[in-house]
């Protein structure tokens, strides 16, 4: 496949970016859109250009760094899938393709296509763990019976790796399925009980001081999610905050 590349090309956060066109050729349908980049990058390197900068880690849809904008769709035309796991079979010899950063105040961009999403990370450090007294015997985890349900709704909630795809589609900025998902996976399990109060507090707190916008329930961040995270998880952060607020 021959393809031409309109990539959004930055040098820091406080530079002024612009697209920049590339053509690129011998493009496999069974290659990966990572696998092209690699490939444009290496004929960059051979002409003695700067290098697209762009985030990835597992390639395998688990670890969330491969953040990116194609064609006006986060992680791209595909569902269910995140960039590293996007093929090129997806694409039409002699498309165009768009690629952008995620775009939103809270996550800046460090180079062309890689940006900050630290502030994911302060809100999972203001609540978003479990406190475990790992003194004395370590009890066994299937001594705390789980209704299944819960389990299962748990463990979907989990499921979020932290992309940040919500937040570049929503047109607020929007983190709220992030958190909420974040939220929910401790809030259904006894485990999540203790700090309960305390978690969904501090985190929708971070959240609104890390500039994210309002939640509209367009919806948006529902459809793009990679990992299939449902609005209902909003709906139980929802509960779990008016609970503490009351608690409060
Ligand atoms: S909720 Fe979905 S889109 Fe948002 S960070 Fe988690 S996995 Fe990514
Ligand atoms: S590189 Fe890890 S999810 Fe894509």
């Amino acid at each position: 496949m021959k393809l031409a590349l309109k990539i959004w090309r930055q040098n820091n956060a406080k530079a002024e970016g612009k697209m920049v066109d590339y053509a690129i050729d011998n493009i496999e349908p069974d290659m990966s859109f990572l696998e092209m980049l690699d490939i444009l990058n290496d004929e960059l390197i051979v002409k003695g250009e700067d290098t697209v900068a762009f985030d990835h880690d597992c390639r395998e849809g688990i670890c969330g760094m491969c953040s990116l904008y194609i064609n006006g769709e986060a992680h791209g035309p595909d569902r269910l899938v995140t960039t590293c796991q996007l093929h090129m079979r997806k694409f039409k010899d002699g498309d165009t393709i768009y690629i952008e950063p995620f775009r939103a105040k809270a996550f800046p961009v460090i180079k062309d296509l890689v940006v900050d999403r630290g502030a994911f990370d302060r809100i999972q450090q203001s609540g978003g763990f479990v406190s475990v007294n790992t003194s004395g015997n370590t009890i066994d985890a299937n001594t705390i019976p789980i209704p299944k349900h819960d389990a299962d709704k748990a463990f979907d909630a989990a499921t979020c790796i932290g992309c940040g795809a919500c937040v570049a589609t929503c047109k607020n900025s929007s983190a709220m399925l992030f958190v909420a998902a974040k939220v929910s996976q401790f809030a259904l399990l006894p485990q999540g009980k203790i700090e309960a109060t305390d978690r969904v507090l501090n985190m929708v707190s971070q959240m609104d001081a890390e500039g994210f916008g309002n939640c509209t329930n367009t919806g948006a961040c529902e459809v793009e999610c990679p990992k299939g995270i449902s609005l209902e998880y909003i709906a139980q952060m929802n509960r779990e905050y008016l609970s503490a607020s009351l608690k409060g």
